[in-house]
């Protein structure tokens, strides 16, 4: 099978990593990165090139296409490309919105009843202002269109909440603001590969957002990941399966916009049970490359059934492993970061078992790799449980250099905390 992958990152790397466990499996992507490179061929094209992009699948004649990222999901690639009868696996334009627009989302969970905090939809600033001296706090601002993960201000008081108003509504993604009741909780980010009608959910994984140990600090795409997360029990799994994943599915198919890719729920857990905090149309990064490394089935024939709607008793066989991916990360990120330092250390990291690195943000000039991204690498390993995964990656991570680099120290700390509550 030939497959398009669209993306450059360290998800579309651990995504291709997988794929091409099938030795059947031959892979383009674009625009591709140095370790992309090394698992198939590279084509220059950028994701948001959608006539660029139709042009290449029209010339390499895939078996199939996987967009990896929301950008080309949002401005609508697998519309063009399925109205050319290539199979994709990704939603379409409308299908996206459920991630490309918070307001969509919203007014779409509420519609289908699906668990979700409290909230106000506001078009003028004017009106939000008013509106945040009257609630009381904490609470959550959201702006309504893609915005890199900076979209959304969780305010204690009104001081930092009409601050936070005046930067999202200055943004084209704060055209429209939410208002949000704050949730309390744990987080946990829930995967399902749907072909519209059905959804094989994939193990959770519990993300790391802000930059610092103790999650201090601004937030970042994500500094870490394990998966699975031991918060989401067989019994809850079944219930955001039923009151939710299932749910949305046939929502947006009843709305005549079937969900074809990947669904990714952004759950709030607490002892009241799971709320929604967001959809997402694609895979989350870095949760990804600490998934992919515990699927066992061909990831390829999983995709193109989604892709082709035949998703129907498909069954994933999983690794009864647990796995962690921590984040190398390049100074100053998330803010503005070095960049085109030399890293050493990525072979030798490799070499050590049950362990992979997954390259986001690097360069190789003369077969020298250079630190090109605000997240660099994402160094992953599995074990027999997640104390021996987060071994095994800390140790890799060790054998890493490159000036300024950053991760922390406490990725995977939350499982054994919250075991223990339970
Ligand atoms: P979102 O893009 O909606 O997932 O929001 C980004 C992050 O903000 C989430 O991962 C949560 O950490 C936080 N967040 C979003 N909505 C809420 C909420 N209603 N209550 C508490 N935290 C939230
Ligand atoms: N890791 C969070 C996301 O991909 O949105």
């Amino acid at each position: 099978m030939l497959i398009l992958l669209i993306g450059s990152g360290g998800r579309e790397h651990a995504l291709a990593w997988q794929l091409r466990k099938n030795p059947e499996t031959r892979l383009v992507s674009a625009p591709g990165s140095p370790a992309l490179a090394t698992l198939g061929d590279i084509r220059p094209v950028a994701v948001d090139d959608l006539e660029g992009l139709k042009a290449l699948a029209l010339e390499i004649k895939p078996d199939l296409v996987v967009i990896g990222p929301e950008l080309p999901l949002v401005l609508g690639l697998a519309d063009i490309l399925r109205a050319e009868g290539i199979p994709v696996f990704g939603p379409s334009k409308e299908a996206a919105k459920l991630e490309g627009s918070k307001v969509f989302a919203k007014d779409f969970m509420i519609r289908h009843n699906l668990p979700t905090a409290g909230y106000a939809v506001f078009y003028e600033q004017e009106d939000a202002r008013d509106y945040l001296k009257k609630v009381s706090y904490p609470i959550v601002l959201k702006a309504d269109g893609l915005a890199a993960g900076k979209g959304v201000i969780i305010c204690g008081n009104q001081t930092t909440a009409l601050n936070g108003l005046a930067s999202l509504a200055a943004t084209e993604a704060g055209k429209k603001i939410i208002v949000e009741d704050f949730l309390a909780g744990e987080e946990v980010s829930f995967f399902g590969i749907t072909d519209g009608k059905n959804v094989l959910p994939l193990p959770s994984a519990q993300d790391h957002k802000a930059i610092y140990d103790g999650d201090r600090g601004p937030n970042t795409g994500g500094m870490g990941a394990y998966a699975p997360a031991p918060l989401m029990t067989p019994a809850l799994q079944q219930t955001v399966m039923r009151d939710i994943m299932m749910p949305a599915v046939q929502g947006m198919a009843v709305e005549g916009h079937p969900f074809c890719g990947l669904l990714y729920a952004g759950l709030m857990v607490s002892l009241s049970g799971a709320k929604l905090l967001e959809f997402n149309a694609r895979f989350g990064d870095p949760e990804t490359q600490a998934l992919m490394p515990l699927i066992e089935s061909d990831l390829s024939e999983i995709f193109m059934a989604a892709a082709t709607g035949v998703l129907e008793g498909k069954c994933l066989k999983l690794s009864s492993n647990s796995s962690v991916c921590v984040v190398l990360s390049a100074e100053g990120y998330p803010g503005p970061y070095r960049r085109n330092d030399p890293i050493t250390g990525i072979e030798a990291a490799s070499a050590r078992p049950d362990t992979v690195v997954f390259e986001a943000g690097v360069g190789r000039v003369n077969g020298t790799s250079l630190t090109n991204g605000g997240r660099v690498l994402g160094v992953t390993a599995t074990g027999t449980n997640i104390k021996d995964a987060l071994e095994k990656t800390y140790l890799a991570c060790g054998d890493i250099h490159f000036k300024g680099a950053h991760y922390r120290r406490d990725i995977g700390a939350k499982a054994f905390r919250l075991a223990h509550r339970s």
